[in-house]
């Protein structure tokens, strides 16, 4: 019993959980999805599953992605970064729909199938579906030898090492990481990123773990936040373009382990629903980096505070302008507005966590939830 509980500990490296540990390993796990694909200072910049159907992606009319949870999660952030960077249209499925509603798919078409366990039942069954109608299959799995890794015809692993806890985040910024280099190797085949765009993407994603190690000494600021909103019965999560897919995953990471109810929303949406739901007692996290849409958020969370809705901002360093605004403001590094969600990812991360242990949860074992889903 004992020596069990030690081993647990050590296998926990000094973390209480694995989830802890998994969110402060990113700055390591980011750094290892790109190990011998990218050095910016040699101008190299290569994917080798990505090589052999170099042509199929440089001539693909569409990327169909298809994932589940988390993994569906990066597939949008890969929406928005392969339209951006390689001009190819792109549609992210949720695999489970996907499967059953007889989608068009024909033999010029590339399915993304991202997946960090490999073998989750309804991703597998939809690659399987369209590998029969002839389209070719790009895996993006983090267990080596997996299901999905064999049934693909080519892929790229996310080496973020084994994820134990079931809320996924180290595998979440090692997808997004790898699917960025992705949509970069294939814009830059297709010449649709300018040359100078490229290294500086290059340079910036080299940056990402020493900014990741930052946004985590955040670590004391969101404990306290937590205190204060851990009773919350309900949260909404708001963002805009990249961040977008930041706020779905927030939520989700709400939902799975505090099990308080929590909801992502683009956040031009909100007047069309949720701002029903908000008063005083509103917990709205607003991710609100400064980008393209920046202006745009600033006036939603104008919106929010005329409700009276409890702001919680995620900004970029020095934002002169939301901390007026918000009730608190959680700083991250700026980064190129591609690369946000990595950066912007580990506040909401580590907001949940301490929200999840302060309530007590079984934050690595959440009620009701696996860590992979191998029935549909
Ligand atoms: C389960 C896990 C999630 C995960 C999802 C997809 O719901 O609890 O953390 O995102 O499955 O899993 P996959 O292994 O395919 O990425």
């Amino acid at each position: 019993q004992t020596l069990q509980m030690e081993l647990d500990s050590i296998e926990k490296g000094g973390y209480e959980h694995f989830m802890l540990k998994e969110i402060f390993e990113q700055p390591r796990s980011i750094h290892d999805s790109m190990r011998g694909r990218l050095i910016a200072a040699n101008n190299h910049l290569i994917m080798g599953g990505f090589r052999e159907y170099e042509n199929k992606f440089i001539n693909a009319k569409r990327i169909i992605i298809v994932a589940c949870g988390t993994s569906w999660h990066a597939g949008l952030v890969a929406e928005y970064l392969i339209e951006d960077l390689a001009r190819i249209p792109v549609e992210v499925e949720y695999a489970s729909e996907f499967r059953y509603r007889n989608p068009v798919i024909t033999e010029g078409d590339i399915v993304i199938a991202i997946s960090q366990s490999g073998e989750t039942a309804d991703t597998l069954a939809a690659i399987e579906l369209a590998k029969s109608k002839g389209a070719t299959i790009f895996g993006i799995c983090n267990v080596v030898g997996s299901s999905i890794a064999r049934a693909s015809d080519a892929g790229a692993y996310t080496h973020a090492g084994p994820e134990i806890g079931v809320a996924s985040t180290k595998a979440f910024t090692a997808q997004v990481t790898v699917l960025t280099l992705l949509a970069m190797i294939i814009g830059s085949k297709r010449g649709t990123i300018e040359d100078s765009k490229l290294r500086q993407l290059m340079i910036e994603l080299e940056n990402i773990p020493a900014k990741v190690e930052k946004a985590l000494e955040l670590n004391e600021k969101i404990v306290e936040i937590s205190e204060e909103f851990k009773d919350a019965p309900n949260c909404l999560y708001l963002g805009r373009g990249y961040n977008f897919p930041v706020a779905l995953e927030g939520a989700l990471k709400l939902k799975e382990i505090s099990y308080i109810h929590a909801e992502g929303y683009p956040a031009a949406e909100m007047k069309h629903g949720p701002i029903a739901l908000i008063d005083e007692n509103m917990p709205v996290i607003v991710i609100a980096t400064r980008d393209s849409s920046y202006e745009k958020i600033v006036s939603n969370i104008q919106e929010v505070k005329a409700r009276k809705g409890r702001i919680i901002a995620i900004v970029t360093e020095g934002d002169q302008v939301i901390p007026a605004m918000a009730e608190y403001v959680i700083e991250v590094p700026e980064t190129s507005e591609f690369l946000t969600p990595l950066v912007s990812v580990i506040p909401l991360q580590l907001l949940s966590y301490h929200i999840a242990v302060m309530r007590g949860c079984n934050v690595d074992q959440p009620r009701n939830l696996a860590k992979s889903v191998t029935v549909e």
